[in-house]
């Protein structure tokens, strides 16, 4: 057939397969129910603890209801971009919401947070223009930096050093530096304080994803830049509502022209249809949530910290965690499936990370937590990965 080596790769890709046939195959699991701190699998309940649910709201009954009324007053669908017919008032209503919560002049709501990244910096970086980019940036920066016609340079994890040194190198040029608040995989902080010197040393824009800190960091829950009290300073701030505003959609916030730039220029805005209605009432109300109750950033930070410390103290690398997202150094890929399974089978659901998104022999089991886990829930976790995690060998 002609043109037949192209699916070669396909024919070859096995992995999956030979996963499922021993009954390791993590992915793709079917939940039968709505998110909460347990779902349903194959009719069996399991405590998340591997979801980016961090204020617990992807199932609030209000929630539910704001989109209900969204989806009732603008129909199911926008049926186009937001540049042509794609945007509403509640659209608009959203955006200047979060750029009053996030304290800057103006926010542009793209359909995801990747499409939003993806808009924002091959807007940003055109010819001749620098993004400094840290190794562990989400994968949707390294998609943008690589689709625009700027020029890409990464530095070593948080390491400002190595930040300064290609600062160094491409001085003269336009560049913008771009991290992580809170690194997805890791949970530790960007150096937030060290990369605003630099910035203004060298004349850098300074770029925040605040995807897994919105909600979580800052007195507001408003991130890493609220965080540092360096807000002011981070000139773009990128955020998602598919974590703490239990929704879907991208925001990008900045000064009005550098928005008015961006929503003019970023293609994953103009040629892709909206973020449907029912979704936009269920950010609207998730902000309102956030803000009226501090108490659930205050739980999850407590629950984030007891369970840091607990598994630190059974003797599991947490790595440099600082967040609700705690990573366990496991090891071999094999050792993390069987891990996985074996957490699966006692009701407990967990994410495995391994080559290559992680350097062989480098696996992770990264647990993140929420809001609304119960003291009964955070036990069960607890001594899950202690029996299990003696049994294989992970800890003594
Ligand atoms: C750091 C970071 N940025 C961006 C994204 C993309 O966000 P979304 O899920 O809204 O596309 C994610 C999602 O996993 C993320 O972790």
């Amino acid at each position: 057939m002609a043109g037949k080596g192209i699916f070669e790769k396909c024919y070859n890709f096995t992995r999956s397969e030979e996963l499922k046939k021993i009954g390791f195959y993590p992915y793709f699991q079917r939940v039968e129910s709505a998110q909460g701190p347990e779902v349903l699998i194959d009719g069996v309940k399991k405590i998340v603890v591997c979801s980016n649910n961090y204020l617990g709201l992807a199932n609030h009954p209000a929630i539910i209801e704001a989109s209900c009324e969204a989806a009732k007053k603008y129909g199911t669908s926008c049926t186009g971009s937001r540049y042509l017919n794609g945007t509403n008032d509640l659209h608009e209503k959203v955006e200047q919401k979060f750029a009053s919560f996030i304290g800057k002049e103006q926010a542009i709501l793209f359909t995801t947070g990747h499409h939003a990244n993806l808009g924002a910096l091959t807007s940003l970086a055109v010819k001749g223009d620098i993004l400094l980019t840290d190794k562990l940036d989400h994968a949707s920066i390294i998609d943008g930096a690589l689709l625009s016609f700027g020029t890409m340079l990464r530095f070593k994890h948080n390491d400002m050093d190595d930040l300064e040194r290609l600062l160094i190198n491409t001085q003269g040029k336009s560049s913008l530096i771009v991290v992580d608040g809170v690194f997805s995989m890791e949970g530790d902080i960007c150096n937030l304080p060290k990369i605003v010197e630099l910035a203004k040393k060298y004349n850098a824009g300074v770029f925040v994803d605040e995807a897994h800190s919105l909600g979580v960091l800052g007195e507001g829950g408003q991130g890493t830049g609220q965080h540092f009290h360096l807000q002011p300073e981070v000139d773009v701030v990128m955020a998602t509502a598919s974590k703490s505003l239990a929704s879907i959609g991208g925001f990008i916030a900045a000064k009005k022209e550098i928005i008015q730039y961006i929503k003019h220029t970023a293609r994953s805005l103009i040629f892709t249809a909206s973020l449907p209605p029912a979704c936009v009432g269920a950010i609207d109300k998730a902000i309102d949530l956030m803000i009226a109750e501090p108490e659930r950033r205050i739980r999850l930070l407590e629950i984030s910290k007891r369970m840091a410390a607990e598994f630190k103290g059974m003797g599991y690398n947490i790595g440099l965690s600082q967040t609700p997202i705690i990573p366990l150094a496991i090891g071999s890929d094999e050792k993390a499936f069987l891990m996985w399974r074996k957490l699966f089978d006692a009701g407990v659901f967990v994410s495995p990370v391994v080559s290559p998104a992680v350097a062989e022999g480098h696996a992770i089991i990264r647990t993140s937590f929420m809001a609304t886990h119960s003291e009964e829930d955070l036990e069960i976790i607890l001594e899950s990965f202690r029996k299990i995690g003696k049994e294989l060998g992970v800890i003594q």
